[in-house]
């Protein structure tokens, strides 16, 4: 190694409270994994009235984190995904709110407390897409899908920093569209591509406290967000070496595995969920 490199290194080393790390690593590693059991514990799925959220916030139900069912208009489908988890023996609340809005991001926290005690999963779900090529996107889509996506991710991954417990998770959805970068999706895809820079920021400024933070990107998934027409949807289909596009299910199936014990390692990544779409 040169000695610019091994400079380079050192105040790299110096930059980090590194023997820090190392002491409570070491002391951690002899410790089983703070979530190796979902019992008692509890989660919020932004978005989860319907599509992957409703089907992230019923798998977690089963893994048996209570849930917090967040919403922004459709109240009847979030109080029947409630309905659907405490029919299976769980435990869940609805409340509405704006993620685009701080305050009512720390309202749905407080009323998520003061059902359940406290934090331990949150999952950054909710989002909307508009999409246009350059020459014809509307300032009005544009400025509400980052409102939505960017800033309201912001606005729930702040309060995840703050509140979630030691050992917890935490799990924004990003897009394969990141990848994809199809005409039209210019704006949708940026929005998605912030989640992978959270996830990997705020990994690293929890250090210390055993939290996972990572985005997951799905590909494309069977929910009221694909509007698309069904020979597009069949073609996406075919570009899976399993002849379908995803289901709700097949994604809260990868966060659950996120968000288990066994899901402690994966940290500050963005992890594909897409059949092999691309
Ligand atoms: N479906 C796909 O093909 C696909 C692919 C890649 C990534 N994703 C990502 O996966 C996530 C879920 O997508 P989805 O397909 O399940 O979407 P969806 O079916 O359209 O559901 C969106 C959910 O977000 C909620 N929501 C929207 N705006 C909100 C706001 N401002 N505040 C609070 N909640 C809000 C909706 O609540 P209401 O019911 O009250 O409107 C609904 O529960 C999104 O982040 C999306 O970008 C989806």
């Amino acid at each position: 190694m040169s000695d610019t490199s091994r400079r380079a290194l050192l105040a790299l080393a110096a930059a980090t409270p590194a023997a820090a790390l190392a002491a409570r690593a070491s002391a951690q590693a002899t410790t089983l994994p703070a979530q190796s059991t979902s019992a008692g514990r509890a989660a919020i799925v932004s978005g989860s009235s319907r599509g992957i959220g409703a089907a992230t916030a019923k798998r977690l139900a089963r893994d048996g984190f209570a849930v917090t069912v967040n919403y922004l208009t459709n109240a009847d489908l979030a109080a029947q995904v409630v309905r659907d988890i405490e029919a299976a023996g769980g435990r869940a609340i609805a409340r509405q709110a704006d993620v685009a809005d701080p305050a009512a991001v720390r309202a749905l926290f407080d009323a998520h407390d003061d059902a359940f005690g406290g934090v331990d999963v949150v999952i950054s779900n909710a989002a909307i897409m508009n999409v246009a090529p350059f020459a014809r996107f509307e300032d009005a889509a544009f400025d509400r899908m980052i409102a939505t996506n960017i800033k309201g991710s912001f606005n729930v991954l702040r309060e995840a920093a703050r509140r979630v417990r030691d050992g917890g998770r935490i799990v924004t959805l990003a897009s394969t569209s990141i990848k994809a970068k199809r005409a039209t999706h210019g704006g949708y895809a940026a929005t998605k591509a912030a989640q992978e820079i959270f996830a990997g920021v705020l990994s690293k400024e929890l250090a210390g406290r055993r939290i996972s933070v990572n985005a997951i990107a799905p590909g494309p998934t069977n929910t009221a967000l694909l509007d698309v027409p069904p020979p597009l949807r069949e073609q996406a289909a075919q570009m899976t070496p399993y002849g379908r596009i995803g289901e709700p299910e097949d994604i809260a199936n990868a966060i659950a595995a996120l968000c288990s014990g066994d899901g402690e390692w994966i940290n500050g990544q963005l992890v594909f969920a897409n059949g092999g779409f691309m």
